[in-house]
């Protein structure tokens, strides 16, 4: 943007919540626990990071500080409606008064259901959609070991409705943490997929955001700078998982991007990837990795400038093209660095058949991430782009 360029001058909010970036950062969860006048928390966590030295290291911090704390390591990927439950009758039987997660978006999403439904007494389902929080949580720490969901930094909480084969969004300002402590070093010990799969998801959150129509000037400078970052940086990180600054621009690069689609939502990848989730458990950033491309393809027409944008900062080279030809080129590098960093798979390969489409697509177009596509999709141009990814 030049100084002389219009700028947009629709109202927008921008929110975030406290938080501290840099190297140790976990390291200050005991503090911020003490600030927050915390009796006993609950530490949300998994199976995953309990196995990592994080867990442990945590642990002695919060007994060398006098902190008394339970652990609940009981969730899922795309986590459950049922742990949510049972990690609330555990916050509540145990006399906990904040929460401290740690761990990737499930464990986080998790704890924010926990806090949600240990202070409105009514089951997590009641909350889905947008602003449907009366209370807000107890304080909430997050700690993320992963770099993509920016759960620690957002309004949004997505929540696995196991029975109904769906994934919930739940969006509210009273989802936000009160700390984020966003530390790359945790990210050392992810594996090679799970780093390929929640870059992804950060680089949909930045997409979407950037095209979304609920963007602003401040969403669109964090989407941009994402891209780049993550654009540059994610391939490095797998191929030198030990290496920090590697590390720590792709956290950047995720942290930028939930700053902006936190503020700016989301869009059809979002959608689509909840009902493709939810029904099949996949994982969430795989699915968006899968769908990327072809949104971009259905949405083009509608954000031209924005995806031209986009692709001055993925090095495209659309200097003199027309735009179809533009198009064609942004989806093809979107396909070859989704493959570069080892996600080669497609609907048809993740076990989707063309007799899913019509329900996966029902599910999907009641998601409240469409509201904000710049292109208004129907059922039926969700369900193409389904057919289009197997
Ligand atoms: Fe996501």
């Amino acid at each position: 943007m030049s100084h002389t360029d219009n700028i947009q001058l629709e109202l927008r909010k921008f929110v975030a919540p406290e938080f501290i970036f840099g190297a140790d950062a976990r390291l200050l969860a005991s503090n911020y626990c003490k600030q927050l006048g915390c009796k006993k928390v609950l530490l949300v966590t998994d199976l995953g990071i309990a196995a990592t030295p994080w867990l442990a290291e945590l642990q002695e911090g919060l007994l060398e500080n006098g902190i008394e704390h339970i652990v609940f390591s009981s969730v899922s990927p795309n986590p459950r409606d049922f742990e949510v439950m049972e990690g609330a009758d555990i916050y509540r039987a145990s006399g906990c008064n904040m929460i401290l997660a740690l761990g990737g978006g499930s464990v986080m999403d998790c704890a924010k259901g926990i806090g949600i439904v240990s202070t409105n007494h009514k089951s997590i389902e009641k909350f889905e959609g947008v602003d449907k929080i009366g209370y807000p949580m107890p304080p909430l720490i997050c700690i993320p070991t992963t770099a993509g969901t920016a759960a620690d930094l957002s309004q949004f909480a997505i929540i696995n409705r196991y029975d109904q084969k769906y994934k919930m969004a739940i969006i509210s300002k009273a989802t936000v943490p009160d700390v984020a402590l966003v530390d790359p070093v945790v990210l050392t010990t992810m594996d090679s997929f799970l780093t390929a799969c929640t870059g992804m998801d950060a680089l949909a959150h930045a997409f979407e955001a950037y095209v979304s129509n609920a963007s602003s000037a401040f969403t669109d400078m964090y989407a941009l700078e994402a891209i780049g970052l993550m654009n540059a940086n994610l391939l490095a990180s797998i191929q030198n998982p030990t290496d920090i600054q590697f590390r720590g621009r792709v956290m950047l690069a995720s942290m930028y991007a939930g700053l902006a689609f936190s503020n700016a939502s989301l869009g059809c990848v979002h959608s689509l990837a909840h009902s493709l989730g939810g029904y099949l458990d996949l994982p969430h950033g795989e699915c968006n990795a899968i769908l990327l491309p072809h949104v971009v393809d259905y949405n083009f027409n509608k954000a031209e400038l924005k995806y031209l944008t986009i692709a001055q900062k993925l090095g495209v080279d659309i200097m003199g093209k027309a735009l179809p030809e533009a198009k064609k080129q942004i989806v093809e590098y979107i396909i070859s660095f989704k493959e570069s960093v080892g996600i080669d798979s497609t609907l048809g390969t993740k076990g989707v058949k063309s007799d899913l489409i019509s329900i996966l697509s029902d599910k999907a177009i009641n998601d409240p991430c469409n509201a904000t596509n710049p292109r208004v999709p129907t059922k039926a141009d969700l369900a193409s782009i389904y057919s289009e990814a197997i």
